[in-house]
């Protein structure tokens, strides 16, 4: 009996052990000229994008039936991917980017090229507030804020559309990171109106939105700066 208990409990600190770890690095990987876009998705959670890359570092990816020519080279890059992946889809559940849009400038002519990016999916609060209306974050008492990414626009018809006209909610390529959420890091609640007052207007006659995510911490004691080495 005992060793059936010690069994069952060896089971579950397993299990939670996994839990716990089963943050896991997905990667996705898109050809330059594919119909569709290079689509990441969190079922759980919300993006995270560990690194981004545009070009080619690997000649099989991408590579079948192109002549040797267009993979050969494998030390192409783009400088700047990684972020710009970060900022389109950091704190999304859907991110969708086309090809096209990383494109210019060419870092590699004549290769073929291809965008992967690796990302995680991390437990977050994820809210949306429609054009207008507040977003409230909220933290537990001696928590703080901590945002993970924030977008002003519209990437998605079937979000904060009821009684809008079609007009209003058919542009789904107007989704602006927003670096205005970040002033609600280390707060213990703040709210921000989504309004074009506060985030300027990246789509005019669009009906619009903030997606938000955020997490909330314990405020590390000192503030990295005040972090004293000490020398040996
Ligand atoms: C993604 O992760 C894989 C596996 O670790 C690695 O081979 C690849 O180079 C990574 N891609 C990027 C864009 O960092
Ligand atoms: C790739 O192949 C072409 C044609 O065979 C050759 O001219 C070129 O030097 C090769 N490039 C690399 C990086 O190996």
């Amino acid at each position: 009996m005992l060793l059936f208990r010690l069994r069952t409990t060896m089971l579950l600190a397993a299990v939670c052990l996994f839990v716990a770890s089963g943050v896991s690095t997905e990667t996705v990987t898109t050809c330059v000229d594919a119909d569709n876009p290079h689509h990441l998705e969190c079922e759980n959670g919300v993006i995270s994008v560990q690194s981004a890359l545009y070009g080619r570092t690997n000649n099989v990816i991408c590579s079948e039936g192109r002549p040797p020519q267009e993979f050969n080279n494998t030390g192409c890059s783009q400088s700047g991917t990684g972020n710009f992946v970060k900022n389109r889809c950091n704190g999304k559940k859907v991110c969708e980017i086309s090809t096209n849009d990383v494109i210019s400038p060419d870092p590699c002519f004549g290769t073929y090229k291809y965008l992967q990016t690796n990302f995680t999916c991390v437990p977050a609060i994820h809210l949306i507030a429609c054009e207008h209306s507040y977003a409230h974050l909220n933290c537990d008492q001696g928590q703080v804020i901590s945002v993970i990414g924030a977008h002003y626009g519209r990437d998605n018809k079937a979000v904060c559309f009821a009684s809008r006209p079609p007009s209003q909610v058919e542009n789904v390529y107007c989704s602006n990171p927003t670096q205005v959420a970040q002033s609600c890091n280390g707060k213990n609640s703040c709210t921000i109106k989504a309004s074009n007052s506060v985030f300027g207007d990246p789509c005019y006659g669009t009906f619009k939105y903030l997606e938000l995510s955020y997490v909330c911490e314990y405020p590390s004691k000192l503030p990295p700066s005040k972090i004293i080495v000490k020398e040996t």
